[in-house]
């Protein structure tokens, strides 16, 4: 979906694209912004946009009439980083018709390449980490001057709590809360500790407010973002030491029920849940409010307990299983996701038949497939060769898809005669004369639009499917 001002490619998983509305008074200068990579790279866009609206940017779907152009950019495989450098040559061919356009980058791939990009790109005039953000204004000022600016400082703290986004190109409906910043995990194949830093959590007081008000806007679906949300504590320390005796302290399943209690109805979803950390209080919690959706995206990344090992992610293909079983108990009508890698460091064909056997096993609902691209820096680029063949990671990677379209489709089929509550999202991509919208599982369902509108739920029952989504008729 690419609308309004903000064009959105997804690289990691699904996204959803957004405009600025300047509430403040504007300074007559245009903003184009564009965002790349995940979830959190849309929410940190929001943040952008309310911190320059601040300083009075308008903003613009037409990079043409931009005074400035930013892209939050993703560093997590190469092609990530191509298709931005794709987009510079671009904006650069603006840039030498009008010589005052200024460029930014922000985000994975200004922090990775720090003032480097600057060397190699030489039309950007800034480069901007993710928590650099409220230095903005005043870098803007400095190559306003004609000047280039870098700030890539991370922090231990900021989670820019307080700031309140901008929700951009939004449907009205659903929108993101970021939870907590960073990552600690150190999965060898992963560059987003060194481009996010280090894990903090963000105020619960914080989280429920946006969410209150969110509801108050008539938004009816959240998704608290964090690279591992299971991990989220406030107030008290990895080791469990608690930092303030005097305040509460919140766990994610506490979290979670906090938010759960804004309203009724009020969705909750979440991303992304860690194998290794994702505890049966969170299940339960889960299964005790009817408005947390019973959708999982759980990431398994391999099914060889060995490549799991390199990977350094802290669990084995059993304990993996131990958790999918968890959540089958607890919730048996939980959708379950996944992502996967095919081709990673010193991965044998019998590793490769590992990964199709869990996804068979699991049977997941849907999936985000990758072929292995080794990041600078990372443990993997440190300690092992990256071994496995272009030719055979993709031929991996499509023995792999080919499972999971079988499972996604058997799936859908068994949902063909079932009623589901459909919180409706807007018109549907083919059709004027269709809305959709999503269940509780997170999959898309299309319905005559009637007198339905976006916000509303409606009981859907399904009639007819694909893989990828579920026709029905409103009851
Ligand atoms: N190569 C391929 N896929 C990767 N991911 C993260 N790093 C890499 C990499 N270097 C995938 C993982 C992660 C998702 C967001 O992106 O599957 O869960
Ligand atoms: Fe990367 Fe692992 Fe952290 Fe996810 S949990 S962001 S894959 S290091």
């Amino acid at each position: 979906m690419l609308t309004g001002s903000n064009k959105v490619l997804d690289e990691t998983r699904q996204g959803e694209a957004t405009t600025v509305e300047g509430e403040w008074k504007k300074n007559g200068k245009k903003l184009y912004l564009e965002s790349y990579g995940c979830q959190m790279n849309f929410a940190d866009s929001e943040i952008v946009a309310s911190i320059l609206a601040k300083e009075g940017y308008e903003t613009t779907s037409n990079a043409e009439e931009a005074n400035l152009v930013l892209i939050n950019t993703c560093s997590i495989r190469d092609n990530a980083e191509q298709r931005v450098r794709n987009r510079l040559n671009h904006f650069n061919g603006i840039k030498k018709r009008q010589p005052d356009f200024l460029i930014g980058i922000l985000g994975c791939m200004a922090e990775r390449l720090k003032s480097q990009l600057l060397e190699e790109e030489h039309l950007v005039d800034m480069v901007v980490g993710p928590d650099a953000y409220r230095e903005l204004p005043g870098l803007i000022e400095e190559i306003t001057d004609g000047r280039k600016a870098v700030n890539v400082l991370l922090s231990r703290e900021e989670t820019y709590a307080e700031i309140n986004p901008i929700r951009l190109n939004s449907n009205g409906v659903t929108a993101f809360i970021s939870i907590m910043r960073g990552c600690d995990n150190m999965c060898a194949f992963c560059v987003v500790p060194f481009t996010r830093g280090r894990e903090r959590s963000r105020d619960p007081e914080s989280i429920v407010r946006e969410a209150s008000y969110l509801f108050q806007e008539g938004y009816r679906e959240v998704t608290l973002l964090g690279q591992n949300v299971d991990s989220y504590r406030w107030n008290i320390t990895k080791k469990g030491e608690i930092t303030d005796p005097n305040a509460e302290t919140v766990n994610f399943a506490q979290l979670l029920e906090k938010v759960a209690l804004v309203n009724p109805l009020l969705r909750i979803r979440f991303s992304t849940s860690h194998p290794k950390d994702m505890t049966d209080d969170v299940l339960h919690t889960m299964a005790k409010y009817k408005n947390i959706c019973e959708y999982i995206h759980l990431p398994v990344q391999s099914g060889s307990t060995e490549v799991l090992k390199r990977m350094n992610r802290g669990y084995s293909r059993e304990w993996y299983m131990g958790r999918i079983d968890a959540i089958r108990r607890i919730m048996p009508e939980c959708a379950i996701s996944t992502d996967t890698i095919s081709g990673f460091c010193g991965e044998t064909d019998q590793d490769h038949q590992d990964t199709i056997s869990i996804m068979k096993e699991v049977d997941y609902e849907y999936a985000y497939m990758f072929k292995y691209s080794e990041r600078p820096k990372t443990l993997a680029e440190r300690k092992f060769e990256d071994d496995v063949p272009e030719e055979v990671k993709q031929a991996r990677l499509e023995e792999v898809v080919a499972v999971q379209r079988a499972s996604s489709l058997k799936r859908n089929l068994v949902s063909v005669g079932q009623i589901f509550e459909v919180l409706v999202e807007g018109f549907s991509k083919k059709s004027d004369e269709h809305l959709f919208g999503r269940n509780s599982q997170n999959a898309v369902v299309i319905f005559d639009k009637g007198d339905f509108k976006p916000g509303m739920y409606v009981n859907v029952k399904v009639t007819d499917c694909t893989s990828a989504t579920l026709m029905g008729d409103v009851v």
